[in-house]
């Protein structure tokens, strides 16, 4: 299996430039489903998830024009006419699950493997089959094979509160909605950058949503989508990461192509530790040189709240910083499987449930640690850079899932990293 290799680095310096956000492309061309027409999607990061995604759009029937070297697809579905999903696809990756919004809005019918769950939490679905059915539609669950089929004639508009402000439920009911009959309310939506992101781009393909970044979104549904052209907004999450990589090494870092109203509760948390955040005309400026980190608390909650994303990156500056930090993850029930890989290479961190409490320390040291999802799999890489000796980072496909050329931008800026391949 391929590896990262990495050795302590000197401080960070120079800049990187985010890619688009993983997070908003995929519901995004789950979208692209949803017209008969051409829709051209810019500033797409170069990920397996993206890869992925496209070849279920192509075994549901659209034709798909993947140009990875220019960050663009084109998906054109005016054949779309399988409203299965296929159970090698949907494993690969739980994002599947929103291209049933737009087969039952388009194709009335969708017939999906649920997901399961993963190495952060059970990952029910519940929530995007009770506003489907809120809509109209019929479910029926196969509990046997695990697959779900859902039936509408035409989804008819109405009111929807959610349980939990859930991303993937936000995003699937809105697609879903954006062409059903008369209005529907989402009540409680999640409110995160990517859901605006996938609104604008409902919008622009005829689209008649508002609300979409609060927690009460109006849909307006239409008869047809047109085709349209989107470009896709900044990973705040690989933004966060790179924030943090200059301050763990105590380097200085120009970010480009970041928008800072998405990134406010890393900026806050960062200043809290002593680090310097300065937006300039050309991205956004961190910097910890020479600076005595200190050690600040977190929860993480949906956004505008800290993002759980950024959980374990951030848990590992606070392995270095001085002091006693709390951290507290609210969102998933089982995200601190970076816990103990950190302390393989001496982190000094105590759980409870959703709690950790971590002792700042002055050095972490090189060790072999598994990055055990994508996030935590970041956090690893960060930790590896500022640790004595020597590190390696193995089931590093998890990390490139989500990171467009994640080493090549580390070396960029001066980190001593390697992939090694088998
Ligand atoms: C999205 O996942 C992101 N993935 C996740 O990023 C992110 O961690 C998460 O939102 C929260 O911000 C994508 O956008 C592709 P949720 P999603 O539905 O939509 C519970 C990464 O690292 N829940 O908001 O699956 C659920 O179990 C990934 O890039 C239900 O109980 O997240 C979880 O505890 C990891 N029932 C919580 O809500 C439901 O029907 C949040 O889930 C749906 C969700």
């Amino acid at each position: 299996m391929a590896k990262y290799i990495m050795k302590k680095s000197n401080p960070l310096q120079g800049e990187v430039c985010i890619s688009g956000a993983k997070n908003a492309v995929l519901p995004i061309l789950a979208a692209t489903l949803l017209s008969k027409e051409p829709c051209v999607i810019k500033d797409v990061p170069a990920l397996k998830d993206v890869e992925i995604m496209s070849k279920l759009n192509e075994a549901l029937g659209a034709i798909v024009e993947a140009e990875p070297e220019k960050n663009k697809v084109t998906v054109e579905a005016e054949k779309m006419n399988c409203p299965k999903a296929p159970y090698d696809l949907v494993t690969k990756m739980r994002a599947s699950i929103l291209v049933m919004g737009p087969l039952l809005a388009r194709l009335g019918k969708a017939e999906i493997f649920l997901p399961g769950g993963c190495a952060i939490g059970d990952r029910p679905v519940e929530l995007h089959f009770k506003g489907f059915k809120a809509l109209g539609a019929e479910i029926f669950m196969d509990e046997e094979e695990g697959k779900v089929t859902a039936h509408a004639d035409r989804l008819t508009g109405t009111d929807i509160y959610l349980d939990f402000p859930s991303v993937g439920a936000t995003e699937n009911i809105m697609m879903a909605a954006a062409m059903a009959e008369g209005i529907t309310l989402i009540e409680n939506a999640a409110q995160e950058p990517e859901i605006v992101d996938l609104a604008n781009f409902l919008n622009k393909m005829g689209g008649k949503i508002k609300g979409a970044g609060t927690d009460c979104i109006k849909i307006e549904g239409v008869e047809n989508l047109h085709g349209a052209e989107h470009n896709v907004i900044p990973d705040r999450i690989e933004a966060g990461t790179f924030m943090v990589a200059a301050a763990m090494t105590r380097g200085q870092v120009l970010i480009r192509n970041i928008l800072p109203d998405h990134v406010r509760p890393i900026i806050a948390k960062l200043n809290e530790c002593g680090v310097d955040v300065i937006m300039g005309e050309e991205g956004m400026i961190v910097s910890a040189v020479d600076k005595q980190l200190v050690s600040t608390d977190i929860k993480t909650l949906p956004y505008p709240g800290f993002p759980t994303d950024m959980q374990s990156i951030f848990m590992a500056l606070l392995t270095t910083v001085q002091g006693t930090s709390a951290v507290i993850e609210t969102v998933f029930e089982n995200r601190y499987m970076h816990v103990p890989q950190l302390k393989r290479m001496g982190a000094s961190i105590k759980t409870d449930d959703r709690c950790a409490i971590i002792e700042g320390k002055k050095e972490l040291r090189g060790n072999k640690v598994i990055a055990t999802d994508l996030r935590a799999g970041a956090a690893m890489v960060l930790a590896g850079l500022v640790a004595e000796g020597r590190t390696e980072v193995s089931e590093i496909y998890h990390i490139e899932r989500g990171y467009e050329h994640f080493v090549e931008k580390l070396q960029g800026l001066g980190a001593d990293i390697t992939r090694m391949d088998p």
